[in-house]
């Protein structure tokens, strides 16, 4: 009994491993991998938008409440390019530019703003260090959406 339950508790180890690692590694379809990475840059977008928002006085203040934001930014921040799949970049995407020739750009765009969202919560803190790395970040997500983002 004992070594069939430990047997049983292995395969399913082994079966959700297996699974977990194919769902990382593709999507089933194009457009699961759009809604994705869309999905996930719309979070993190939301609460960028309110550091934003802080940073320049539309929003009043809140050490704790830019804390969280920042925080939520910052690992949501991870989220959205493993969606940048290939052949994912016509309509419905709202992609400008190539992509998929480009990728190695796109990476570096990629790989700096994550480096700038991961200070975020290091500088929420404080009103003038959050301003700073607000824009800070903000420019990063601007140098990649001027390349490859479609915006109309
Ligand atoms: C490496 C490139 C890159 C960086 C860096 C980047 N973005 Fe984007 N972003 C894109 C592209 C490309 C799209 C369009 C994606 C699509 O439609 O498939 C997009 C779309 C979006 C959207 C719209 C999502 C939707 O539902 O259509 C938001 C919001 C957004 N980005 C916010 C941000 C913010 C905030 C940052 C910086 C913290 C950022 N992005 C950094 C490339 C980037």
């Amino acid at each position: 009994m004992k070594i069939q339950t430990t047997v049983l508790t292995t395969l399913a180890l082994v079966a959700g491993l297996a699974v977990t690692t194919v769902s990382f590694a593709q999507f089933a379809k194009t457009e699961d991998a759009i809604k994705y990475r869309q999905s996930a840059l719309t979070v993190m977008g939301t609460h960028f938008g309110r550091l934003a928002g802080m940073a320049r006085g539309a929003i009043p203040y809140d050490a704790a409440k830019a804390q969280e934001s920042a925080r939520i930014a910052a690992t949501v921040g991870h989220l959205p390019w493993e969606g940048f799949v290939a052949n994912s970049f016509a309509a419905p995407a709202k992609v400008k530019g190539d992509i998929g020739a480009n990728m190695a750009d796109f990476k570096a765009l990629q790989e700096k703003a994550e480096a700038e969202l991961d200070k975020l919560p290091g500088a929420a803190g404080n009103l003038d260090s959050l301003k700073a790395q607000v824009g800070a970040t903000g420019g990063a997500c601007k140098n990649c959406h001027d390349k490859y983002r479609q915006t109309n």
